[in-house]
């Protein structure tokens, strides 16, 4: 039984074969974090004698230490005194809250969220405790959900005004753990655009520490993800406690350590410049988060963040599916193309093994530089005399795919779209507006601006019969107002907009199931598990730089599988830094992706296309280890010269590990790089070299790295089972 309650002790015990999460009611009232780590039968200990150090026993129901109490749905105001997941302005203008136990339900299965992403969970159990605080009529649904086969534990929060007035909401998160005294780091991603998800590990300190975003994003300056756990936590040893959101928008992920040593994790919706109305019966539901335990360090809880992502989260044709090797047109020829020119690279594309053409920026409207036209999705005649169907029978009729970009949330203000509705964008009226890159946000809160986008959207791709779109969002949100709002409810806007999103993602990923989607926002500026849910891969980073991506990629996988991580090789010098890296480099780190191609084709001399041909071949016999095996980082480029990882097939016969020096240093010797994830008890085959080694071997000692003879060097192997 995953989720197991003892009346007498009044106790859930959530659990699978490797991990427990228990919660203990004490007085009968408040739902406290009891434990939550490596699997126990059961925990006896006291929770309230660990917790009342410092009052004296006999203590009255309304004098519980709640400010010393580790708990599971903490409140400000009627003891804590800290933050808490919960803020409910009242009829009266306060905020206090004194949430007490109601009632429980077990289920079978994990219910969908109502209107945003979840995880699937047919195979789960789910706790819900329901609370309420009498006063106010405020009721509070917790729900916590247990997989058999993933250690992750899926919770969100459910409020609902019971009462007779109504009340606001200033804050409801989706989860909070207070966590023993016992963690000493937190590690984040941080990063920027081209830099995005830069591991960050730092010290816990009394105090607030974690990741945010206000961009109407989750954004490429922070990733909502936080991991706790000792200073002695290494990629493969050591208990990390870490959480993550399905959720696509402005987020909150804060640790604050108190006077104690009680660290107090939560994850959520942003509470700055948020609130909810919530009249007489109605309800707020909040995103789901994923607690994952690792007994077995970072890359542990990569792996279940992982399973959870491609088990549970990703849906449709391609959730485990191979991927098409794509060619994309824009660093090959940004705005400047015509049908010729796309045809001429689609029939090279073709020529190397390629599977998917795609046209990005630039077929509408009348779009030469990237100051008009988003929202105008009109073929471009000037460029396209046949129209999206016409190149695209043509590029159908090579053999390939066809795939088109959209950026479908904005709106240029040199634009039909604009000069017929220019009170779709966000905007305050009367106001100077506040362009990025020349655009503007429409206001996906408006019901006619999603029909709009829906219509708009659709059109377009039945017109070019495509089998691939890149969905993108170029900028982020400010001048937040929605005249679809009245005043009282102008904080509302945020949120609603990423309803918004999602109400569109759904009507249009399920109008076209075999269409294959990837998200994309100026590269990895909204790489969230509520973006995965829709769309199976995103733009990893617009830096297509190998030796930076190296660094970008290895911060995604702590959280997200390589199926997930669009990942390109470029032309060099690179278009966003003027690096050059090899082929052979470049070719190496879009494997830890999903692979392809961005750059002009009919540029590369005969032995770079020859190249290409027999890369391609590789990637199309090693697609499904590479995108679906467990992945192991081996070697981190945060910490020195170097990166490596490896995937290994599920039968543990079949394993690419990928090896990338930074800079060359002279007089150095080759590496020893230990393997992960094998049989210590089979042999493997090196195919290149034909060279055996022992699984035990290759995961003590190590395989053996040549040393670099030049900058930027790659060495691949792909290791075959000797039976
Ligand atoms: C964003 C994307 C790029 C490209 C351009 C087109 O920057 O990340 O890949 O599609 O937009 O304008």
């Amino acid at each position: 039984m995953p989720i197991l309650y003892s009346p007498e002790n009044q106790v859930f015990h959530l659990q699978n074969d490797r991990i427990s999460y228990i919660i203990r009611l004490v007085a009968g009232k408040y739902p406290i974090h009891q434990y939550w780590g490596k699997k126990v039968r059961a925990i006896h200990a006291d929770v309230m004698e660990r917790c009342c150090n410092q009052q004296e026993e006999g203590f009255t129901l309304h004098e519980l230490p709640l400010d010393t109490l580790p708990q599971e749905c903490p409140v400000f105001g009627c003891g804590d005194m800290r933050q808490g997941m919960l803020e409910v302005r009242q009829a009266d203008g306060s905020s206090a809250l004194d949430l007490c136990y109601d009632s429980h339900e077990i289920l079978k299965g994990k219910p969908a969220l109502k209107g945003l992403p979840s995880a699937r969970g047919e195979e789960a159990e789910t706790l819900v405790l329901r609370l309420r605080d009498e006063h106010s009529g405020v009721a509070v649904e917790l729900s916590y959900s247990v997989y058999p086969d993933i250690d992750v534990i899926a919770r969100n929060m459910r409020v609902v005004n019971d009462g007779e007035q109504a009340v606001v909401l200033e804050r409801a998160l989706s989860a909070c753990v207070d966590l023993e005294n016992t963690h000493t780091q937190l590690t984040t991603l941080s990063g920027a655009w081209a830099r995005e998800r830069q591991m960050v590990t730092r010290p816990l300190v009394p105090g607030h520490q974690g990741v945010e975003s206000v961009r109407g994003a989750s954004s490429h300056q922070a990733c909502p993800f936080m991991a706790l756990g000792k200073s002695t936590v290494t990629e493969d040893e050591g208990e990390v406690y870490a959480l993550s959101l399905c959720y696509s928008g402005s987020f909150w992920a804060d640790v604050f350590v108190d006077c104690n040593d009680m660290a107090r994790a939560q994850i959520g919706i942003q509470p700055f410049q948020f609130s909810w109305e919530l009249k007489p019966g109605d309800s707020f539901q909040t995103p789901e988060a994923y607690l994952c335990y690792s007994a077995n360090g970072l890359n542990g809880m990569s792996r279940e963040f992982h399973h959870l992502c491609g088990r549970y989260i990703t849906r449709g044709k391609y959730a485990h599916a191979s991927r098409p090797l794509l060619v994309n047109n824009w660093e090959a020829t940004y705005f400047d193309f015509n049908e010729d020119k796309l045809l001429e690279l689609a029939a090279c594309a073709k020529d190397v093994g390629i599977d998917l053409f795609v046209l990005d920026d630039g077929w509408f409207g009348h779009r030469d530089v990237d100051n008009s036209s988003l929202g105008d999705w009109v073929d471009d005649r000037r460029k396209l005399p046949n129209g999206l169907r016409g190149l695209s029978d043509k590029i159908h009729g090579l053999g390939l795919k066809f795939g088109l970009w959209f950026e479908p949330e904005m709106i240029s203000p040199d634009s039909d779209l604009y000069r017929a509705h220019p009170d779709w964008c966000i905007h305050i009226p009367g106001r100077m507006q506040v362009e990025s890159r020349h655009q503007l946000v429409l206001d996906l809160s408006r019901k006619e601006v999603r029909e709009y986008i829906i219509d708009a959207v659709s059109a377009a791709m039945e017109r070019g019969n495509v089998d691939y779109v890149k969905w993108d969002m170029n900028r982020n949100m400010n001048m937040l107002h929605s005249d679809g709002l009245d005043s009282a409810h102008q904080k509302e806007l945020n949120h609603r907009y990423i309803l918004g999103l999602y109400e569109i993602l759904e009507a249009v990923t399920s109008r076209f199931p075999d269409v294959l989607f990837e998200s994309c926002a100026g590269g990895g500026g909204r790489f969230d598990f509520g973006m995965m849910h829709y769309m199976p891969q995103a733009w990893c980073s617009d830096d297509t730089d190998a030796f930076m991506r190296c660094r970008i990629q290895y911060g995604t996988s702590m959280v997200f599988p390589v199926s997930t991580m669009g990942a390109h090789v470029s032309a060099v010098p690179n278009h966003q830094m003027g690096r050059s890296t090899p082929l052979a480099t470049r070719a190496a780190v879009a494997m830890g992706g999903t692979y392809g191609y961005e750059l002009d084709l009919t540029r590369l001399p005969k032995e770079e296309l020859d190249e290409i041909r027999r890369l391609n071949e590789k990637v199309k016999a090693l697609q499904p280890l590479l995108l679906y095996g467990e992945f192991y980082r081996l070697c981190s480029p945060f910490e020195g010269n170097k990166t490596a990882f490896m995937s290994v097939s599920e039968d543990r016969c079949e394993a690419v590990v990928t090896h990338v020096y930074g800079p060359a240093e002279p007089n150095r010797q080759p590496v020893l790089l230990p393997l992960r994830g094998l049989d210590a008890e089979k042999e493997y085959r090196d195919v290149e070299s034909g060279r055996v080694y022992g699984g035990d071997e290759l995961m003590t000692h190590g395989l053996t790295i040549p040393r670099a003879w030049g900058d930027y060097m790659a060495t691949q192997f792909h290791l075959v089972a000797v039976d």
